[in-house]
């Protein structure tokens, strides 16, 4: 049985002081939600949150990884260290990182790897650009990835993964994709499972939806047949709203 998912995506925001006055907010707002809440903040923030959420409804998540446990690799975070802090996920090929920092689908498939090799949940990112869709190509970008990121990775490994649909000219553009655009690809990324895996895989799998995600329009997303819950990105930086999401994908859980 699927529960709703509502994950929160801090990005590159928040010191740690304004990290800890928003989880704790958020913490007295969701003391009674079910379904799993994470919050992602940034790395320099992971263990300040930790601490105030420890024993709470709501997890943790780290926004990117090494792919190697320790060494000479100046600059970057391990899972072994994520782990460490109390992470239990960890977002793996987002768009950004994928656009801004050069990840291929190899490097997303040896992060997936990681993660899974150390108990972390990866929540793997996949999505089209504007031009992309505009040239009818969605679905075939959305297979290449999912195909390169879980190159290798067999049934046992598979059913850990979150898988989130986060079409690029939705992100931080105002501009969502409507539920019944959403609804297409998450379907088709079930039936991608489906074959992959199995039908139990598949019909266990969470897939996210992000891209403007905002208290508005979390209803009507949730509540299409494959949009498990949603990965927020500036809407998550508010207790407030952040809340509100939480709690309209409950409802749209109950309607489903
Ligand atoms: P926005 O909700 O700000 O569009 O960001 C979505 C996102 O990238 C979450 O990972």
């Amino acid at each position: 049985m699927r529960k709703p998912f509502i994950a929160g995506n801090w990005k590159m925001n928040k010191t740690v002081s304004e990290a800890v006055e928003l989880v704790a907010k958020l913490k007295e707002i969701v003391k009674d939600e079910r379904g799993e809440i994470v919050v992602i903040p940034p790395f320099t923030a992971l263990f300040e949150v930790k601490k105030i959420i420890s024993g709470s409804r709501i997890e943790l998540g780290a926004q990117n990884l090494y792919w190697k446990e320790k060494g000479a690799f100046t600059g970057e975070i391990s899972p072994l260290m994520l782990k460490d802090i109390g992470c239990k996920y960890v977002i793996v090929g987002h768009s950004e990182r994928r656009q801004h920092f050069n990840e291929t689908d190899e490097i997303v498939n040896l992060k997936i790897k990681a993660a899974l090799e150390n108990s972390l949940i990866p929540i793997f990112c996949i999505g089209e650009k504007l031009e992309q869709r505009d040239k009818g190509e969605t679905l075939n970008v959305i297979e290449r990835q999912f195909e390169g990121g879980l190159s290798g990775i067999d049934e046992s490994k598979a059913r850990k993964i979150v898988i989130a649909y986060e079409p690029v000219w939705a992100i931080g553009t105002g501009r969502t994709a409507t539920p019944e655009q959403a609804q297409e690809v998450h379907s088709f990324i079930r039936t991608k499972l489906r074959k992959k895996y199995g039908n139990e895989i598949a019909n266990c799998a969470i897939i996210l939806y992000g891209g403007s995600v905002k208290p508005e329009n979390a209803h009507s997303l949730i509540k299409q047949k494959d949009i498990d819950g949603v990965l927020v990105g500036g809407a998550s930086l508010e207790a407030e709203s952040f809340g509100k999401i939480i709690e309209e994908g409950w409802r749209a859980f109950r309607e489903k």
